[in-house]
């Protein structure tokens, strides 16, 4: 193997960089100034992270602090959580960790709950262990078509960046089964076509989940003044490559709301109600 210089090193991020600015081009028109650019060459190093890694599932690793994992009430949620098979073989702690804070916070302000994307209840359920909702004066609203994604609402570009229809299992009886004697309301059917049977005039707590733009940004526009002040929404799609439609969508949301979108390392994008 050659002696790799320092130039040589700096020329090569540059060119990367490049190439995922360019990547972008046609999608998004993304000027980057030259400083952004520098930002992006020094922070894009993969030798970033290194170890001992407290963390390092679901795109992202990190040596800091995860004490959360060993929290014995989140421990106990999780486990309901992925017991339902919302994730299959896959771990998300810390992005249900995520979900459980917003609840947490949400849990004493007025309204109710409501997740739209729900698959089998992976994420609900955890929320609803860790804020002890059998104990709250609320309703979870949970909507999904528990069959997948809905070929009418997928947008070409989302179609371009492998986006497909349907993608999920049948789930709506095991979603019955699971969420039994809580207050709940399943309502099965399309987004943004059901959103009317939500009766609720006051919601602290959104989660959204569709992966899909469409439907999603439908959810936020509708839900947007019944959300109390305080209120957290959490989009779990925001900051995924092969959601960036999502990406540009919210920013373009929460703009003309007058908030902005916070990004995580998870994924995850937060907005919160002023
Ligand atoms: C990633 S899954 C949700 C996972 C869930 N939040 C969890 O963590 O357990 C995405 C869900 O969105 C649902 N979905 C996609 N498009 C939808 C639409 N237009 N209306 C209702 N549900 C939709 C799919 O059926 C699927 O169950």
């Amino acid at each position: 193997m050659g002696v790799v210089t320092l130039k040589d090193a700096l020329r090569r991020q540059k060119a990367r960089t490049l190439r995922l600015a360019n990547s972008f081009k046609g999608q998004a028109r993304i000027k980057m100034s030259e400083t952004a650019k520098r930002f992006v060459a020094n922070t894009g190093s993969d030798e970033l992270v290194k170890g001992p890694l407290t963390y390092n599932r679901d795109g992202m690793a990190t040596t800091h602090n995860s004490d959360f994992m060993q929290d014995s009430l989140f421990a106990e949620a999780y486990a309901l959580g992925k017991d339902t098979g919302s994730w299959g073989e896959e771990d998300i702690q810390w992005r249900a960790y995520v979900a459980c804070w917003a609840a947490d916070k949400a849990k004493s302000l007025p309204g109710d709950f409501v997740e739209c994307g729900v698959n089998r209840g992976g994420l609900s359920r955890t929320v609803m262990h860790y804020v002890n909702f059998d104990g709250l004066d609320k309703t979870f609203y949970l909507l999904d078509t528990f069959e997948g994604l809905s070929e009418k609402y997928i947008s070409e570009r989302e179609k371009v960046r492998g986006i497909r229809p349907g993608g999920y299992e049948e789930c709506y009886s095991a979603v019955r089964e699971t969420f039994k004697g809580f207050d709940v309301r399943i309502i099965k059917g399309t987004v943004p076509d059901t959103l009317s049977q939500v009766t609720t005039d006051e919601v602290c707590y959104l989660s959204i989940d569709m992966n899909c733009v469409e439907p999603e940004i439908a959810a936020a526009e509708f839900f947007w003044d019944k959300l109390v002040s305080g209120a957290v929404v959490v989009l779990d799609d925001y900051g995924w490559t092969q959601h960036y439609e999502q990406k540009v969508a919210f920013d373009e949301f929460a703009s003309i709301k007058g908030v902005r979108v916070l990004a995580m390392p998870t994924g995850q994008g937060l907005i919160f109600k002023p």
